[in-house]
């Protein structure tokens, strides 16, 4: 797969888009809009799904998938090439080829960064220019958590979670990834929110930074939304109840779920906590990968 070169305009473009956990996640009240004011630490994880957009024949924005649960019209990443194609006054011609690794209504922003992914390919394929603060804000009409995956390794979000800001971290490490087998409704699970749910204990980010291990880290991680996911899905809070006890230590929900993760800074003990869940809760699936990782750059593709 020959890397980028720029002297030549590509007809196919591809672009690796990693999966996003929440360190922390503060929650307010509803707006008047009816969004929720939040504040988030949150981190790339090398969970990744391969985005290629190449140029087509056919006037308007295509898409194939191999999860068949996929469909344009409601996928995030469509709706972006045609959001920019329309912004700027162009027919699309754009054909969007999605390899899903990030399951669907996990936590996990796969949606949104693949969404991330398609801006920046046909921003290059289409030569528009746009830097990715452009591409970030035009994200947030795409949805809330687009823009975060332009400033990755690790980001604080605020606002509805469209406000981006970098925050280096001095921790790398591993995350298990526990994905069980449900998908879960951020709208659902906002539904189900109660203003008693908050914490209220919004530690100071910047501790979390200065954190060298996981060990030091761990403890402070929190979810304010995490008794709302477990209110819509009570099997979460029996799986992370059999986890805790199973394997000790901070066991955590990412966003609105489903997933669980717990962080590690020795991949081999990761490796083994991931087999003990494993054995111990038929039907889960574990995976240990790196974090805090970056979007990548594009590369072009043969056609
Ligand atoms: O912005 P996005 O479309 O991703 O949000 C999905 C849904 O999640 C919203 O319609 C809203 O119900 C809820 N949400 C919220 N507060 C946020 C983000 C999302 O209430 N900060």
């Amino acid at each position: 797969m020959p890397t980028l070169d720029l002297s030549v305009r590509p007809r196919a473009l591809s672009l690796s888009a990693p999966a996003k956990i929440n360190l922390t996640l503060a929650v307010s009240d509803p707006r008047e809009d009816g969004y929720h004011e939040l504040r988030s630490l949150v981190v790339g994880v090398d969970l990744r799904d391969a985005v290629t957009c190449a140029v087509g024949a056919d006037v308007g924005v295509g898409l194939e998938c191999d999860d068949t649960a996929i469909k344009p019209g409601t996928n995030l990443a469509w709706i972006a090439a045609k959001l920019l194609a329309g912004r700027y006054g162009l027919d699309g011609r754009v054909r969007i080829a999605l390899r899903k690794r990030i399951p669907l209504g996990a936590g996990l922003g796969g949606g949104s960064s693949d969404a991330a992914a398609a801006f920046r390919l046909c921003n290059e394929l289409w030569s528009l220019g746009l830097n990715d603060n452009v591409l970030a804000e035009i994200g947030a009409e795409v949805g809330s958590d687009v823009p975060l995956f332009f400033s990755l390794p690790s980001a604080v979000i605020t606002g509805r979670g469209e406000r981006v800001e970098r925050m280096a971290l001095r921790w790398t490490g591993w995350a298990l990834l526990v994905l069980p087998k449900v998908s879960i409704s951020t709208r659902d699970v906002y539904a189900c929110r109660r203003s008693a749910d908050a914490a209220g204990d919004d530690v100071e980010l910047t501790t979390l930074g200065r954190c060298t291990s996981a060990r030091e880290l761990s403890p402070l991680l929190f979810n304010d939304l995490e008794p709302a996911v477990f209110r819509a899905c009570p099997e979460l809070k029996n799986l992370r109840d059999v986890i805790q006890a199973r394997v000790g230590g901070v066991v955590r929900v990412t966003g609105s779920g489903s997933t669980l993760f717990q962080l590690f800074d020795d991949y081999e003990r990761a490796a083994t906590t991931a087999r003990t869940i494993e054995q111990s809760c038929p039907g889960v699936a574990t995976c240990v990968v790196r974090a805090p990782v970056s979007c990548g750059d594009p590369v072009s593709e043969e056609l």
